[in-house]
């Protein structure tokens, strides 16, 4: 398939939302997915890459290259999050088996494709180990990447303890290593995710649609709005939500500042602290978006692949 539009390197743990920022991507002629790198945090790491293998396959990018990364967090692993995307992290949601992993490692991956890949763009919807141990082993890659977009945080709370959100909580360590780089990223927090939840109805629209992709989605979708409906939030896709800020940029505003996460080990551990009002900005932080336009427009992408 031609190749069209921004360059995107995609580091993820599938992972429900995840896989459907996946499909959203395939689906999506503003990107084009120059390789995916996987990293334990929903699930534990073979899975994470089997299942964007298998999500690939399904949105029509066998293709794309999958290079499995870390296992585990810099310090160890908290527990992945089988109980909202299911031991299988797709929702027991059946695929058929897609391509083989790379046996170039994540992290390599990582450092050499910045090198090969005019203006590209880092968006990191898992866990920040494999871009933690990039920076480690050489911190100048940082001037070889384009834009960086990271899915995590909570600026009013977090969604695993009360002060942290899934991503940063699996390893502070790393995220704490990326915020004092010089990627700068553009942070996509909860607080700007929640604001572009879906319901049942929603889901079975695109369920009504009928194809592999539309039944599958859905049917991922369903498992993890039953998981979270105690939170009475809805099914939030919040690495769908991420990505769409290189896809359609136009919806979302971005304020510049300065974030700072918390790497003690107590009830704090992984909160992100956002300063707006900072004289030196290491980021900048997605604060709003035009949901009604995104979900709209993530139905119409989900729907023709
Ligand atoms: O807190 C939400 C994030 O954690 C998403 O990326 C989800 O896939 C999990 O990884
Ligand atoms: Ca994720």
């Amino acid at each position: 398939m031609a190749k069209t539009g921004k360059s995107v390197l995609l580091d993820c743990d599938p992972g429900i939302d995840d896989a459907v920022a996946i499909l959203l991507g395939l689906a999506s002629p503003e990107i084009s997915f120059v390789g995916i790198t996987t990293v334990a945090g929903n699930v534990d790491l073979g899975c994470t890459t089997e299942n964007a293998l298998r999500v690939a396959a399904l949105g029509g990018g066998l293709d794309i290259p999958v290079y499995p990364g870390c296992p585990k967090a810099i310090l160890g692993a908290p527990p992945p999050a089988a109980h909202v995307h299911g031991n299988d992290g797709l929702g027991g949601v059946r695929l058929e088996p897609g391509g083989m992993a790379q046996a170039e490692h994540g992290v390599q991956a990582l450092l050499r494709i910045p090198g090969e890949v005019e203006d590209l763009s880092l968006v990191a919807i898992g866990p920040l180990t494999n871009l933690a141990v990039m920076l480690t082993q050489e911190p100048e890659v940082a001037g070889r990447i384009g834009r960086t977009v990271i899915m995590g945080g909570g600026i009013d709370g977090g969604n695993v303890t009360p002060a942290a959100e899934f991503n940063i909580h699996f390893d502070p360590e790393a995220a704490r290593a990326v915020f004092e780089s010089r990627l700068r990223p553009v942070l996509v927090p909860l607080d700007l995710t929640r604001k572009a939840a879906v319901y049942e109805d929603w889901i079975d629209r695109l369920r009504a649609v009928g194809t592999p992709v539309a039944r599958s989605a859905s049917g991922m979708m369903d498992f993890y709005l039953e998981a979270v409906r105690h939170r009475g939030l809805g099914m939030i896709i919040h690495d769908a939500t991420a990505l769409a800020v290189e896809i359609w940029p136009e919806l979302f505003d971005v304020r510049p500042a300065r974030i700072q996460i918390v790497t003690d080990h107590g009830p704090e551990r992984g909160r992100t602290r956002v300063d707006f009002d900072s004289s030196e900005p290491n980021g900048s932080v997605a604060v709003d978006l035009d949901a009604p336009t995104f979900t709209a427009r993530l139905f119409e992408r989900l729907a023709l692949l």
